[in-house]
């Protein structure tokens, strides 16, 4: 049963040009003046804001389109260094990656258009796994596409190890060969042919590979336990649209036909479902009354269950998602546990939110033992947590107290900022290129609800 740990890479921050996705550059690494997120807490919050299509799913249809040569256009890419990133991954087997148009909005329909050349290097190299681990999805499709693959190992992270063995043992199942050595895992599978594969746990990245290599392997290919997570069905849609026969993405049996060619497609990336809950985390801990245009509320159930058993009020909007908090919450128990389960990576929020909750309440992790570095930032902020192995135990207290914290991962630093929102006094989060891997913008869209928080 995994407990382990993900994607929080990076070695720093990468400044994002407009227009271009720009090389990574080992010399923009270093933390600038800017890496820091400046909030003073105590203003409730109004109005609309917008979410941008789902970094796990963007980053997902981008590793897709190195199954079909030609113009791919993917709408409503969030601009994070993430994908940018993965952009270069891209680049360095040879696609042509830009925004269509520079300076559109999230409003416009912006578009990131790949355009995928007929012969392409099946290699992605350390320099980039290693800062950007979620990169390993290339494996399934460059298996696919080439017949062989040679993709650096992800290393462990901030959270734990990061193991890849149920990718390479479904991927096996598909008659794939692998051999690791100097850092690198080679495979080789020069046909590839349907199975069935019984996955030991959910796992989205394996569900994702498995699925990316068998819409090209013959005949019939059944994934059992697959993942169900809202990307995942968004993924087997692009796949389809561009020629594959999926049948059950988003149930925990996915049954893939093997066809012979895929093809380039338009495709429209799913609302980031973690990036609305941010703020719906935010206007709890805030206070106030916003609409989250372009949440789905299908797709984060049973958060909002919890949200509102804690006594904020949810619920659909013609726009999105409804949200208003106007007292202070109460403490509940709950557990992260896969799609659709709550969902690890709203963790964070959550113990954010019960860290001034009346009563106590205890969250348990059931998916990466390790993501419970940002508790320590919290109790400097005057938070009540003990934790003990996967378990955290968090007792309300009245008020937060600003201070200095540092962000460890993404959804960390997100929820130090959305701490930061109720606490007294001005909270400074450093090394905020953590967020900036998987939050476009979330200082302004924050200003733009009327939270005092800047990039300092
Ligand atoms: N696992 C194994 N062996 C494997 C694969 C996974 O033991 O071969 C374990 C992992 O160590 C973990 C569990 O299985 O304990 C679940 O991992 P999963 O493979 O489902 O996660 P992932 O694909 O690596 C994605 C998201 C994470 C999110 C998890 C869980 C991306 C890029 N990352 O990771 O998102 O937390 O699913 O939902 O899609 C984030 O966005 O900040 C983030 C960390």
């Amino acid at each position: 049963m995994p407990v382990a740990g993900e994607d929080t890479g990076g070695t720093g921050p990468v400044v994002w040009q407009t227009g271009s996705v720009p090389a990574a550059d080992p010399t923009t690494a270093a933390p600038t003046s800017v890496d820091r997120i400046v909030v003073h807490g105590g203003d409730p919050l109004s109005g609309r804001v917008r979410v941008g299509g789902a970094k796990n799913s963007a980053l997902k249809l981008m590793a897709a389109t190195l199954l079909a040569p030609g113009v791919h256009e993917l709408v409503r890419v969030p601009r994070i260094t993430d994908v940018e990133l993965m952009a270069e991954v891209l680049r360095s087997m040879g696609a042509r990656v830009r925004w269509r148009d520079p300076d559109a909005s999230l409003d416009d329909d912006r578009v990131l258009e790949i355009d995928m050349p007929a012969t392409i290097t099946p290699v992605a190299p350390y320099e980039l796994v290693e800062r950007f681990r979620a990169s390993i999805v290339v494996l399934g499709p460059l298996l696919a596409r080439c017949g062989e693959a040679r993709v650096a190992l992800p290393g462990g992270d901030d959270f734990g190890p990061r193991p890849i063995d149920m990718h390479l043992r479904g991927l096996a199942a598909l008659g794939a060969e692998f051999d690791t050595s100097h850092g690198y895992v080679e495979g080789r599978a020069p046909n590839l042919v349907g199975s069935r594969v019984l996955l030991e746990f959910p796992s989205v990245g394996a569900t994702e590979n498995i699925v990316m290599a068998a819409v090209r392997a013959k005949g019939t290919t059944t994934i059992d336990n697959a993942a169900r997570e809202p990307e995942i069905a968004d993924l087997c849609g692009m796949l389809n649209k561009m020629g594959a026969r999926i049948e059950g993405a988003g149930s925990s049996t996915i049954v893939i036909e093997g066809v012979d060619e895929l093809g380039p497609v338009r495709h429209r990336v799913v609302p980031d479902r973690i990036e609305a809950a941010t703020y719906l985390a935010a206007v709890g801990m805030a206070g106030g009354e916003i609409v989250v245009a372009d949440a789905r509320l299908d797709h984060m159930d049973l958060l909002c269950q919890k949200l509102g058993e804690m006594g904020m009020r949810i619920s659909a909007d013609p726009d999105g998602l409804w949200a208003m908090a106007n007292r202070r919450l109460r403490a509940v128990d709950c557990s992260t546990l896969p799609y659709p389960g709550i969902a690890t990576d709203y963790k964070p929020l959550i113990v954010t939110l019960l860290s001034t909750a009346e009563g106590v309440g205890i969250v348990t992790e059931n998916l990466f033992a390790g993501r419970f570095r940002y508790v320590d930032e919290l109790r400097r902020m005057g938070a009540d947590i003990r934790t003990e192995a996967h378990h955290a135990v968090v007792r309300g207290v009245e008020r937060l107290s600003g201070a200095p914290v540092r962000a460890h991962d993404i959804r960390a630093g997100a929820a130090l900022v959305v701490a930061g929102l109720g606490a007294e006094g001005e909270t400074v989060v450093a090394d905020a290129h953590h967020v900036d891997r998987g939050y476009e913008d979330l200082v302004g869209k924050l200003a733009a609800l009327g939270a005092r928080v800047e990039r300092a």
